[in-house]
């Protein structure tokens, strides 16, 4: 029997069951359900709605409800149309007429919408604790590679001398605005919606400013309409995701190029790679290209519910009850790439001298050698130009900057002395570069030390 069965008599089609129960999906609601429903309860209790005794009654056997689904007793009816119909059907089942009390002044509609916000705050919470573990682990990784000289690159052509850990704290400083962006999210997902009810609020005196601090929400919505319609912090959250998942997908795609022979900047631990059934001597980043292959998906998720909220008349339509896969889904995806990617990190072994060897070949130091000129009295235009020529005369005899005589250098301008050798060392070019936000290894480690800072004071730890 259902729930509403009210005008209709509640028997339908099977079919109808099959594109109509959510409780495949949203079960995974239930804690956030109960939590919810006990919030309610005492709040009908308080403002007399149902007597102190009833309140009690339907507290405790929601709480029972919880423990037994926690420990196991009892087992989620797969059956019902969704978890809010188990949850309540099986309170009445245990306290009898109280049970039926519980839904008063109160509908699916602001019940769903406070449910799913009290689960994607909760998972909020659970995103950002992993992130601050990677961010945290770059920091870390960082931290041993401060004078790690490597190329940089533009157009995925090498361009300028960096270090390794200037590199790393790059991905680092996505990773706190993505944590940023998850607690600006976070404030307005801790809106109220109960006591909206269907639409169009209720007649019920409810204390909702009560309930909103029994549940920890910041406020509570200013209109029952938009409190029952509104998906706008869900539909945040999956853009930060693909935000987040697009950060992601680039660091894992340049972990698969380091791995590359071609580069051999990197090797991932056994543990955290895979073989060839075929091919004895495959050793593959198979959690790199899936993170990046993943990331689609939270793309994905993100279209699917823009896609379902776009043109939909107020209030509350069942196009909405389509959020949640695509939420869950997000949330799992980001969830697992984020706990996968630090232990990846912190136990993968880099090969300074392979990045040495191919930040020495790619006239990295072309810019410092024109800087060096500029410092000698002449034009930076001039400066560049010659530079130009030399790293030209050094391509057509397979030399390098570094290499070159320093009677070559003379031919093309006479500022050059032996000091040039000294002003072209790649740790120098990356030494000189020591303002804040540089790569110098000073520079470095103040970012760390600042972004270390940033991550203790955002939460959740921290509140
Ligand atoms: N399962 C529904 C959802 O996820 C709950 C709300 C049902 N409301 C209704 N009017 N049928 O959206």
């Amino acid at each position: 029997m259902k729930l509403w069965a009210g005008r209709t008599g509640g028997d339908v089609d099977e079919r109808l069951s099959a594109i109509n129960n959510s409780i495949g999906f949203d079960s995974r609601m239930y804690r956030q359900d109960i939590t919810g429903s006990i919030a309610h309860a005492k709040m009908l209790g308080r403002v007399g709605i149902v007597t102190p005794e009833e309140a009690a009654q339907i507290v405790e056997g929601l709480e029972g409800i919880l423990a037994d689904l926690e420990s196991g007793a009892l087992e989620i009816d797969m059956t019902c149309e969704d978890i809010h119909t188990f949850v309540e059907a099986t309170l009445t089942e245990r306290i009898g007429t109280a049970g039926k009390k519980l839904h008063t002044a109160r509908s699916r509609n602001d019940q769903v919408a406070l449910d799913i916000r009290m689960y994607l705050a909760d998972a909020i919470d659970h995103l950002t604790r992993l992130a601050k573990d990677l961010a945290g682990a770059l920091c870390d990784v960082a931290e041993q590679h401060l004078e790690t000289v490597m190329p940089g690159y533009t157009h995925l052509q090498r361009a300028q001398p960096v270090t390794l850990g200037h590199y790393l704290m790059a991905y680092a400083q996505m990773l706190l605005r993505d944590i940023d962006r998850l607690k600006d999210c976070k404030r307005r997902t801790l809106v109220l919606p109960l006591g909206s009810g269907a639409l169009a609020g209720t007649t019920y005196p409810l204390d909702r400013a009560y309930v909103a601090g029994l549940l920890g929400f910041e406020g509570v919505s200013l209109n029952s309409i938009d409190g029952v319609s509104d998906r706008d912090f869900a539909l945040e959250l999956l853009g930060d995701l693909s935000i987040m998942m697009m950060h992601l997908s680039r660091f894992s795609e340049e972990i698969c190029l380091w791995c590359s022979w071609e580069f051999k900047f990197v090797t991932l631990s056994d543990d955290f790679s895979t073989g060839s059934s075929i091919m004895p001597q495959k050793k593959n980043p198979d959690i790199t290209e899936l993170v990046r292959g993943k990331t689609g998906r939270v793309y994905g998720d993100l279209m699917t519910l823009l896609t379902a909220m776009k043109a939909l008349p107020l209030a509350y339509n069942k196009d909405m009850q389509e959020d949640k896969e695509a939420l869950f889904d997000a949330i799992d995806t980001a969830q697992l790439s984020l706990s996968v990617l630090a232990p990846m990190l912190r136990s993968a072994v880099f090969h300074p001298a392979n990045m040495k060897k191919a930040a020495a070949r790619g006239f990295i130091n072309a810019t410092d050698c024109a800087d060096y000129m500029v410092r000698k009295g002449v034009p930076f235009r001039d400066a560049y130009r010659v530079t130009g020529q030399l790293v030209k005369y050094c391509v057509d005899r397979d030399l390098t900057l570094e290499d070159l005589p320093l009677t070559d250098y003379r031919q093309f301008s006479l500022v050059f002395d032996e000091d040039v050798y000294d002003a072209i060392d790649l740790l120098t070019c990356v030494s000189q570069r020591k303002l804040p936000g540089g790569p110098a290894p000073e520079a470095v480690r103040e970012t760390i030390r600042l972004t270390r800072q940033k991550l203790s004071a955002a939460g959740p730890d921290s509140d």
